[in-house]
């Protein structure tokens, strides 16, 4: 009898045990942990209870063994309770984690802007196609017939150094070190007389605070009868003052490039902002030489013509006031963002 009374006791025990533990369980996934340790294979009813079973006479066997079983779908019952209870909250949280307001405004993403040496470039295109100039574009991987030959440069000259040019698998092709070479594509095609602008990368061999080895240049090129030095320098000092926005003077002073006959550098007069004045270099210029066009096949003595190019980069800075052309490329967000 003692017998049977303590195994009762410690079913009941067990139940109560069970019970409190259950009821202490925070989440479903806990409650599925109890289910294995109390009522699994492995679990405290069939090690302490079903096992020995065997071992308790028959007679007390049906009592013991239906009071087992009460425990046992006990414990579920509460478990699915305790299971029920958690899950709608559960669900709820879920729900809650899922909700999204869809009136709240979206992520912004910044808009950049465009970059100076582009914004420059456009202004310097917009402003010659006003003046009746077509833009024209080249390649920039070139042939040293249109980057140097046909623009009457002789072999020895500097820019035809490879010291200087970055020339690609021979010595006949190379990255353009200037968009002259589209003069000559140009006049290939179309007959006189004609204007255009041809803006774009060129490379060189130069890395400082005034030199990058890709950088942009703007090729004018104007072909027509009786075209003379006053045609030249009246379009240039027309095209500086609007870029700058204020009348500027510029002087040209003789010079010497292969192409143009005579040649020049232009300087413009800037004011800095403690009111000194000087003249600084902005480009090169001159009338077409005579050998330029008989390389595309245009009668010398019937067209002339001017031709200029222009750092776009030089321009930018002296624009924009920037003392190291590398600021522009370094994509520094402290710099790009003044
Ligand atoms: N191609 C020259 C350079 O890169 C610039 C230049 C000078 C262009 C005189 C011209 C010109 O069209 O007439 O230094």
């Amino acid at each position: 009898m003692s017998d049977q009374h303590e195994v009762i006791n410690n079913l009941e025990d067990f139940l109560n045990k069970a019970k409190i533990e259950i009821s202490k369980c925070e989440t479903s996934s806990d409650v599925d942990n109890l289910r294995v340790k109390f009522l699994g294979k492995k679990g405290v009813l069939t090690n302490e209870f079903l096992k020995k079973l065997g071992k308790i006479s028959p007679d007390l066997r049906p009592v013991i063994g239906s009071k087992t079983n009460e425990v046992k779908n006990e414990i579920q019952a509460e478990m699915n309770r305790k299971i029920d209870e958690l899950k709608e909250n559960e669900d709820k949280i879920f729900e809650e984690s899922l909700w999204v307001d869809i009136t709240l405004p979206g992520a912004r993403r910044e808009i950049g802007f465009e970059h100076l040496v582009k914004k420059t470039q456009k202004e310097m295109e917009d402003l010659f196609i006003s003046m009746g100039y077509e833009v024209k574009e080249g390649p920039e991987i070139e042939d040293v017939f249109y980057a140097f030959e046909a623009l009457n440069t002789p072999e020895w000259h500097p820019a035809r150094d490879s010291q200087d040019s970055f020339y690609l698998e021979s010595d006949k092709i190379l990255l353009r070190p200037h968009t002259s070479p589209v003069q000559i594509r140009t006049m290939e095609n179309i007959k006189p007389p004609l204007a255009i602008v041809s803006p774009g990368k060129v490379y060189r061999s130069d890395y400082d605070a005034t030199h990058l080895p890709m950088f942009h240049q703007f090729e004018g090129l104007l072909v027509d009868r009786d075209i003379s030095v006053a045609h030249l320098k009246g379009t240039l000092e027309y095209f500086i003052s609007s870029i700058f926005k204020k009348d500027m003077k510029i002087r040209l002073r003789p010079s010497f490039f292969p192409f143009t006959e005579p040649s020049f550098e232009v300087d413009l007069m800037w004011e800095d902002k403690y009111g000194g004045c000087q003249w600084l270099e902005v480009l090169g210029a001159g009338l077409v030489d005579p050998n330029v066009f008989k390389a595309v096949g245009y009668d010398p003595e019937i067209w002339s013509g001017f031709a200029f190019g222009v750092g776009i980069e030089r321009i930018t800075m002296l624009k924009y006031g920037l003392t190291d052309i590398r600021d522009l490329v370094r994509g520094d967000l402290r710099f790009i963002r003044q």
